[in-house]
């Protein structure tokens, strides 16, 4: 795994754009792995920049997003699609048509899980996921657990994901207490993984991530078996290795 420490939350927002900004340049339609949370938002906001700029163009960008709170509608402000349009999506020109994030109003889940994994395959894969980590170790919503499953699934959260999260809703009560996400098979598909953390927050999942021993109590820990996978973490994300 390559290690990346920045100085601070704007520097490593501003590594993790040049990093997309490089996929997107050699491949106009590549197709992006997304994450929602604090984390991205500096990365998105240095991709606006570079579209608004005229260096990006992401007419022919496809893009995956690991996970979505169930149930919810999209039209809800705290749904990881409302998310991505607001954060990223309404801001550059890619076609919505062409994104894709789990449907956290499915009736039939299991098919909506499925529908997910199949569009990653159909499009050809992921050519650049990012990832943030919860302060259990968790990616996307796979939460540190005895057996971890391997693609699109529901989940439940656990009340240190809740506890976490509370802070985007009114109350801990009203965050959803379900999520479909993408598996830990789901995210090694991606050609290459970039991860992201900051603030001291993230130490202790850090420092068990890249320990040199793998566990499934900390699922981030698994990415030391993946081929490309580059950590971008500020130094008090850093702070206890
Ligand atoms: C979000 C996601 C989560 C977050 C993680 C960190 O799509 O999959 O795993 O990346 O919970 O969240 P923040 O960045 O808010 O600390």
């Amino acid at each position: 795994m390559k290690i990346i420490v920045t100085k601070n939350y704007e520097e490593m927002s501003r590594i993790a754009a040049e990093q997309f900004a490089e996929v997107i340049k050699q491949k106009p339609a590549c197709v992006l792995g997304l994450a929602t949370g604090s984390t991205p938002i500096g990365m998105y906001e240095g991709l606006i920049e570079k579209y608004r700029a005229g260096e990006l163009d992401f007419s022919a960008v496809h893009s995956v997003n690991l996970d979505e709170y169930y149930p919810i509608a999209p039209d809800n402000d705290q749904s990881y699609r409302y998310f991505m349009n607001h954060q990223l999506f309404d801001h550059v020109n890619i076609d919505k048509a062409n994104t894709f994030v789990p449907d956290g109003m499915a009736t039939d889940v299991e098919a909506a899980c499925r529908a997910h994994e199949d569009k990653i395959d159909e499009l050809g894969g992921i050519d650049l996921q990012v990832l943030g980590i919860g302060q259990n170790g968790h990616i996307g919503f796979n939460e540190p657990e005895e057996n971890l499953q391997c693609f699109t699934h529901l989940t439940g959260l656990t009340e240190s994901t809740i506890k976490a999260n509370a802070r985007f809703f009114a109350s801990e009560e009203d965050v959803p207490k379900h999520a479909l996400t993408m598996g830990i098979q789901s995210v090694f598909k991606a050609r290459k993984i970039v991860i992201l953390a900051s603030g001291k927050s993230k130490a202790e999942a850090i420092k068990t991530m890249v320990s040199g021993t793998i566990t499934t109590a900390c699922p981030a820990s698994l990415l030391a078996l993946h081929p490309d996978v580059t950590l971008i973490c500020d130094e008090d994300a850093y702070s206890l290795v």
